[in-house]
C-alpha cells in the first residue's frame, strides 16, 4: 500500500502574497491542485492525504472538487515547523510496511517517472530521496562570508521531493530525534540520515521541472511551464508535427 501525503502546512512567507502560496492559482487551478492531480493520476499511488495549513483548511475543501480526487482521504492540519507536519502525518497513518511519498505541495511538476521511480526503490531500500545535479557550483562559508570549501559538484546534488520511506523508518526515526535535545530542523531525509545512520538513503533522480515555488520570481517560471505543458500536450494530441513551412523560426535567437 502506498500513501502520498502532500505537505501543504506552510504559509509561503517569501513569495509573500498574503495567501498560503499552496492556494496561489496558476493556469486556472490553485498550485496544490496540480500537485493533487499528478499523484491522483499515478496509478502507484493508493490514498492522499494533505496537510494543509489550519487556517485554510476550510478554503482547500471548499475549492476542490472532491469527486475528482477519490484517493483523497483527508485533509489535516499541519504543524508548526514542517518536521512537526511530517511528524503529525506519521501519527496519522498506520503499518510499518506502508510506503509512504512525502511531497512538497508546491511542487506541481511532479511526474510519474519519479513517483514510479520512489515507489520501485522502495523495495529494496527503506528511505529514498529525490536530487538533481547542480549547474551552480556550491561553495560553504564561513561566519564573516568567506569560501572555506569548493566540494566537487559531481558529488553534489539539489534534494527535492518525494521524500518516500517505509513507514515504520520514518517513525523510528522522528522517535529517536524527539529523544535528542538538540534536534534542528532538516528535511525528512535528514531525519533519517542523523538517527537512523545504518539506514541507507538511496537517490533517484528528480527533474529541473519539479521545482519548488519558493521565491515571487518562481510563481512566474511555474506559470510558463504550464503553458509550455500545455502547448506541447495540445501539439502530442495533434499527432502530425505542426506544419512551419513560410512562417519564421526563430533559432536560438536568428531567424531564417
Ligand atoms: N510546510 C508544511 N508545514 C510547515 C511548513 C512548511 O507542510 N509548517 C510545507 C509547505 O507548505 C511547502 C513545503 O513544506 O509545501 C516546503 O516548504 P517551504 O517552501 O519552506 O514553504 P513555506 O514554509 O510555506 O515557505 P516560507 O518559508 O517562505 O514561509
Amino acid at each position: 500500500r502506498t500513501v502520498a501525503v502532500v505537505l501543504a502546512g506552510g504559509i509561503g512567507v517569501r513569495v509573500g502574497l498574503g495567501i498560503p502560496k499552496q492556494l496561489i492559482k496558476i493556469a486556472g487551478k490553485a498550485i496544490v491542485e496540480h500537485t493533487l492531480e499528478s499523484l491522483e493520476n499515478s496509478a502507484l499511488i493508493d490514498e492522499i492525504i494533505i496537510m494543509m495549513n489550519a487556517s485554510s483548511i476550510h478554503e482547500l475543501d471548499h475549492l476542490l472538487d472532491h469527486d475528482r480526487f477519490p484517493k483523497l482521504t483527508r485533509i489535516l492540519p499541519g504543524g508548526q515547523t514542517r518536521n512537526d507536519t511530517t511528524q503529525l502525518a506519521i501519527a496519522a497513518l498506520e503499518g510499518d510496511d506502508t510506503k509512504v511519498l512525502f511531497h512538497d505541495a508546491v511542487r506541481p511538476f511532479i511526474d510519474d517517472r519519479i513517483i514510479r521511480d520512489c515507489v520501485d526503490a522502495l523495495d529494496e531500500y527503506d528511505a529514498v530521496d529525490t536530487a538533481i545535479p547542480s549547474a551552480d557550483t556550491i561553495v560553504r562559508i564561513d561566519d564573516s562570508g568567506r569560501i572555506t570549501d569548493i566540494p566537487n559538484r559531481a558529488t553534489l546534488r539539489r534534494g527535492q521531493t518525494p521524500q518516500a520511506f517505509r513507514l515504520g523508518t520514518i517513525r523510528r526515526a522522528y522517535e529517536v530525534a524527539r529523544t535528542d535535545p538538540g534536534f534542528t530542523a532538516t528535511d525528512d531525509c535528514g531525519v533519517v540520515f542523523t538517527y537512523l545512520p545504518d539506514v541507507p538513503i538511496h537517490v533517484i533522480e528528480g527533474t529541473a521541472e519539479n521545482m519548488k515555488v519558493t521565491e515571487p520570481i518562481d510563481v512566474h517560471i511555474a506559470d510558463k511551464l504550464f503553458q509550455l505543458q500545455s502547448a506541447s500536450l495540445s501539439l502530442e494530441n495533434t499527432k502530425t508535427p505542426p506544419d512551419l513551412s513560410g512562417k519564421v523560426v526563430v533559432v536560438f535567437g536568428g531567424s531564417y
